[in-house]
């Protein structure tokens, strides 16, 4: 199959990569700085290339966002109001005290000032550190207690879960209300609403470098809480050749990332890349229907649009008839990240938009794309693509971590180290992040694991390579559910199923499901006293959904009288997933003994 979007019917004539293979040949990433038409006195700091740069450059009467919500709200920001707006919060945030390095909790909707505040904080020199706010207290008190995070700006709807949780939070000292009614805030929270503030014209914006630290996001594995996978400003230059390359955004495009900021996907590609290149961007933030969607993308006249295979799978779930009754021929370019992009999505896509979905992958800790298809590409429905330009990626036996030479075999996907937008740290977890590098020296700093080309960094998932080169994603080689495109850490459900006062002891794994992928399905041991019954189980899965989020709430309990355990007591969950997905149990004994 071969796309059709850059076909000259549709008035394009060429994208962005132009050739794969000639890009592969004579690739740098000084390419990147091209493309900004960068010089090097100039100040790299996320914040200000994103607004204070793109208006200096002559843009600043473009539209940068245009902002859609529940009912027919609506609004529209040019770079100049970017530049303004989050002027204005990194000004209120210095003046509050907040310094440079400190992190910044940003919890709150899709609403303009998450946007304009995600640019103050990197400005002001904060650590800018999305959370999603449909997190519950649990989650938020997790996450905020790792990172010490000074600051959270937040809105009235949201600010409750952090007044239960903020006396166990002793460096949570400013609680800053964005959006709501300012009498009903309690002693101690400041309100600071940008767009009834004045305009702050001029801010003098921390001189960052290259390493200094910009985003963190936290993503869970199947052990222990949630890590906080730290980047750096220099990252912009990977997000940047990424979004001109795959995305393949160009000055006139209006770009819709459905992504929430709260993930990698909405930082990444929903803000830095896009404005960064002076994009004009769309958010929607309203729930998920299809005509809503189809209407959001109508209304707007979107060109570039970027989701998820849970969303393109909801609306094929509603039909070709739907998308039939909305005028769709703005779209010239989709791409796909987060799941495994099932064959049929992409057919479905092509028949029913007359593009196809690309899909895209890479992680948290990426940063950046890492394994895509490219405009242009003949792309093979059901694969990844293959590797960015730039980066050298393996597939590596799953025994000895030698890069499997034989097309077909599956591996383990991994990457040389290096690449600009690469995590940094673990957030005070060093033997977390060596325990990511394939061969990596005992004690070795992350520094010198990042700069060592001998090392693999091995993504924790699996793939085959078939013989042109092409990756097939196989699955997850971890107990991590992937729900929608949200990893959910099956400890943090565990942990927090335990705490409900009938419960004795919890696994947790995703059982398959045709929209989301993978939801989560318990299993659990009761106490004495308690009897198992669906009351009990409505109990329960509310309990998880306020504690932690509505992703982490199972959809299935099923109660046992004891759960399968190694001797050592470690709950058996590879028996409990291969049961639930029909695979081979296997040879028990050879299951995990540790
Ligand atoms: O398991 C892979 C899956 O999502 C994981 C990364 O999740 P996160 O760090 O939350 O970042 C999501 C968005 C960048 C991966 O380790 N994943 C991501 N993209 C794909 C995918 N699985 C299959 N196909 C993809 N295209």
């Amino acid at each position: 199959m071969t796309r059709s979007a850059h076909d000259s019917e549709k008035g394009v004539a060429l994208s962005n990569i132009g050739s794969y293979e000639e890009r592969l040949e004579n690739f740098d990433w000084g390419i990147a700085r091209e493309v900004l038409s960068w010089s090097d006195d100039e100040l790299l700091n996320i914040g200000a290339i994103c607004s204070d740069r793109i208006c200096a450059r002559g843009h600043a009467d473009k539209v940068a966002l245009i902002w859609e919500g529940f009912g027919d709200r609506k609004s529209t920001y040019t770079f100049r109001d970017l530049k303004v707006r989050s002027n204005g919060f990194a000004q209120f945030l210095v003046d509050q005290g907040v310094a440079p390095g400190d992190r910044v909790c940003l919890f709150m909707d899709k609403i303009p000032s998450l946007y304009f505040s995600f640019l103050g904080v990197l400005k002001m020199g904060g650590i800018a550190q999305p959370l999603f706010c449909a997190f519950g207290d649990e989650s938020l008190e997790v996450r905020l207690a790792s990172a010490g995070t000074k600051a959270i700006l937040t809105t009235q709807k949201h600010v409750k879960k952090v007044r239960k949780i903020m006396e166990r939070l002793p460096e949570l000292t400013h609680v800053i209300v964005v959006q709501g009614n300012p009498e009903k805030l309690k002693d101690g929270e400041v309100f600071f609403d940008v767009e009834s503030a004045p305009p702050v014209e001029e801010f003098d914006v921390y001189r960052s470098g290259p390493e200094t630290p910009s985003v963190l996001h936290y993503t869970s594995g199947t052990t222990g809480q949630p890590k906080g996978a730290q980047h750096v400003h220099g990252s912009i230059w990977g997000q940047v050749l990424t979004t001109s390359w795959v995305l393949d955004l160009r000055d006139d495009d209006v770009y819709w990332c459905t992504a929430d900021p709260g993930w990698v996907t909405g930082t990444s590609y929903g803000i830095i890349g896009p404005w960064a290149l002076g994009i004009t961007q769309c958010v929607l933030d309203s729930g998920f229907t299809s005509s809503r969607w189809y209407q959001f993308i109508q209304d707007n006249r979107v060109t570039v649009w970027y989701s998820a295979p849970t969303a393109i799978r909801s609306l094929m779930r509603d039909g070709e008839e739907v998308a039939r009754g909305y005028d769709l021929s703005s779209l010239r370019h989709l791409a796909s990240v987060g799941e495994p992009l099932n064959a049929e999505a992409v057919v479905w896509s092509e028949k029913t938009y007359g593009l196809p979905f690309l899909d895209t992958f890479w992680q948290t800790e990426t940063g950046s794309i890492m394994i895509s298809n490219y405009p242009g590409m003949t792309i093979r429905p059901g694969s990844m693509g293959k590797p960015f330009p730039g980066i050298t990626a393996a597939v590596l036996d799953l025994k000895t971590h030698e890069p499997i030479e034989e097309p077909g075999n599956v591996g383990l996907i991994a990457f040389r180290p290096g690449w600009p937008s690469m995590f940094r740290e673990y957030r005070n977890q060093p033997d977390v992040y060596r325990g990511k590098f394939a061969g990596a020296p005992d004690g070795a700093a992350p520094d010198e694991l990042r700069a060592n080309p001998d090392l693999w960094y091995v993504s924790g998932d699996r793939s085959s390579i078939d013989a042109d080169g092409y990756y097939w994603f196989v699955g997850r080689d971890d107990d991590v559910i992937n729900t929608g495109g949200h990893l959910v850490g099956p400890f943090e459900i565990e942990s927090a199923l335990v705490e409900h006062e009938a419960i004795a002891e919890a696994a947790a794994i995703g059982k398959p499901d045709k929209v989301n992928m993978e939801v989560v399905k318990a299993f659990v041991t009761l106490n004495p006293g308690y009897e198992a019954s669906g009351d009990l189980e409505l109990n329960v899965m509310n309990f998880i959904r306020k504690k932690l989020s509505p992703l982490a709430m199972p959809q299935e309990i099923e109660y046992m009288d004891k759960l399968p355990k190694t001797r050592s007591g470690k709950i058996l969950r590879r028996y409990l997933r291969a049961i639930e997905w029909g695979e081979e149990v296997g040879d028990l004994s050879t299951l995990e003994d540790d």
